[in-house]
């Protein structure tokens, strides 16, 4: 049985946790967006051909922002494509995925599904084959009010309201060679600050986010942020980052470790910005919107292999089944969040629906939730209010870091504490602790001293865990794997005590005692 402590106290605060760090990801790309989110004619459809029954598990997953329309998509997409009468929309190759696009569901598709999802959209525009003039254009149809050529045109495609879309993504992974927009940090900080300059022009109230670093292993780290945002600083309120984890090797102690390499990516790309902005004696500090994260590496191949014969509209692609212990993983990297929420404010996981997501459909069949959909779910649903700083005491391991690309080792995590923890108080005198046990073996117990909270009582406690790692939802079984009730938690004066399972992750939720 391994031992941990944990101490905090009500008024040592971290941040405010922004909703914005629920959020989620839509590319058209494979069953995403066609199957995916949209399928007229499916038995749940609605009369605008939007799935029902998605649009439930959106709202249980408990969203909140959701980016759109790529990913690699974005950077050849034509946002014209996809608006105006259905029937005249342009049938094109979607380079990237090897696919055809349809065009049947664009912009004003997408402002309308958010709406009913209760999501606020974030748009990235195309800075690859496109550039700042085209990213103009886009703000003045979405949010002039009218008496513009291109507000107008919005109106005359039956939306009269601007849609009002606040975050804006300058481009996405401009540092990646995959990427068809792939260039120097100097060039792309360049024409990020000239769109982000002239988007504002056209609407003031908007948030812009540059793209940053598209994961720790990539070699312009720092770097790319430095140039960027040297460029950029004036001009946006964001920096965009991006890592997809791996466990290539099945070593499951270096995937649960995994969420300590974002903690020290976040670290890095934060002191980078803040440097930037002392050389320019500027007060400002950059938030970071983790723009896309997830497990990604069963359905990971170099782009060239994705291809299927001919140009198909919407293949299966990328269709990750998760697993128990990927979806530890996924509340270990929400731990991370947490406990930077004083510059990460937004995040969006990757993707959404079928595309590496927390939710899976079969085309005209039924949808159900992926493993990593509950902790997910949970932290936005119970992580509300001040994180609180966590002093974590326990015995740590060491852990490699792979490559997501090439399978192979490409850093080390020397010091890995078993046990990763974040707190939170909520609002209403309550507290919420997130703990997941790293050790695969042994349970552990951990007394967690609380100063600065009045008498508290358990008013949910939950574990996912399993005794096969392995497991997974599927059509076959939908449920197969689901968060058990967290036996034996104990609460006191001030003290906390939970016994945690072996690779488990728990949410313990405190409510004020009666
Ligand atoms: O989310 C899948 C892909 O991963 C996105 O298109 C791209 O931005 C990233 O490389």
């Amino acid at each position: 049985m391994r031992q941990a402590r944990v101490f905090l106290d009500r008024n040592f605060t971290i941040g405010r946790i922004d909703p914005r760090l629920f959020g989620a990801f839509i590319e058209h790309l494979g069953r995403g967006v066609y199957s995916g989110i949209y399928e007229p004619g499916h038995p749940t459809a609605d009369e605008k051909g939007f799935r029902r029954d998605v649009l439930d598990l959106v709202r249980e997953l408990g969203v909140t922002i959701v980016k759109y329309p790529g990913g690699n998509f974005v950077s050849t997409y034509n946002w014209e494509d996809g608006v105006g009468p259905v029937e005249e929309r342009p049938r094109r190759l979607s380079y990237v995925w090897a696919s055809l696009e349809p065009n049947t569901f664009g912009t004003n598709e997408f402002i309308a599904w958010c709406r009913l999802a209760g999501v606020e959209p974030m748009l990235v525009v195309n800075l690859a084959t496109r550039g700042p003039q085209d990213a103009a254009n886009l703000v003045e149809y979405c949010n002039v009010p009218g008496g513009t050529t291109l507000s107008d045109l919005r109106r005359a495609h039956g939306f009269d309201k601007p849609h009002g879309v606040k975050f804006w993504c300058l481009g996405g992974e401009m540092d990646g060679v995959w990427h068809a927009g792939a260039t120097t940090a100097d060039e792309y900080g360049r024409i990020a600050a000239q769109a982000g300059k002239i988007m504002r022009w056209v609407d003031d109230s908007i948030e812009l986010a540059v793209s940053g670093s598209s994961g720790p292993y990539i070699p312009t780290l720092g770097s790319w942020d430095e140039t960027v945002l040297h460029h950029a600083l004036d001009h946006v309120e964001w920096i965009a980052l991006h890592t997809y984890l791996n466990n290539w090797k099945d070593d499951p102690p270096a995937l649960l470790a995994a969420a300590d390499l974002i903690d020290a990516f976040i670290e890095g790309v934060i002191a980078v910005a803040d440097a930037v902005a002392a050389k320019r004696r500027s007060s400002k500090r950059i938030m970071v919107s983790f723009n896309e994260w997830n497990v990604w590496y069963r359905t990971r191949r170099p782009y060239e292999h994705l291809r299927m014969p001919g140009w198909p509209v919407a293949p299966p692609l990328l269709e990750e089944v998760y697993s128990v212990e990927d979806a530890l993983m996924v509340g270990g990297v929400l731990i991370s969040f947490l406990n930077h929420a004083d510059r990460v404010r937004s995040a969006c996981l990757a993707e959404l629906v079928n595309v590496i997501a927390p939710i899976s459909t079969e085309t005209g069949g039924p949808a159900w939730r992926q493993t990593i959909f509950y902790p997910f779910a949970q932290v936005s649903r119970l992580a509300r209010g001040d994180v609180l700083r966590v002093r974590v005491e326990c015995e740590s391991y060491a852990a490699a870091c792979y490559n997501p690309y090439r399978r192979e080792t490409f850093d080390q995590l020397p010091s890995v504490a078993y046990l990763k923890a974040s707190a939170v108080a909520n609002e209403g005198g309550g507290l919420t602790l997130l703990a997941l046990n790293r050790d695969l073996d042994q349970e552990m117990t951990v007394l967690v001293s609380a100063r600065g909270f009045g008498r508290l009582a358990v008013a949910e406690a939950t574990v996912l865990t399993d005794s096969d790692l392995k497991a997974a939802n599927t059509k076959a079984a939908l449920m197969r794997v689901k968060p058990a009730r967290l036996s034996g938690v104990a609460v006191g004066a001030g003290t906390v005590r939970m016994e945690l399972p072996p690779a488990s992750w728990s949410v313990v939720h405190l409510r004020v005692a009666a």
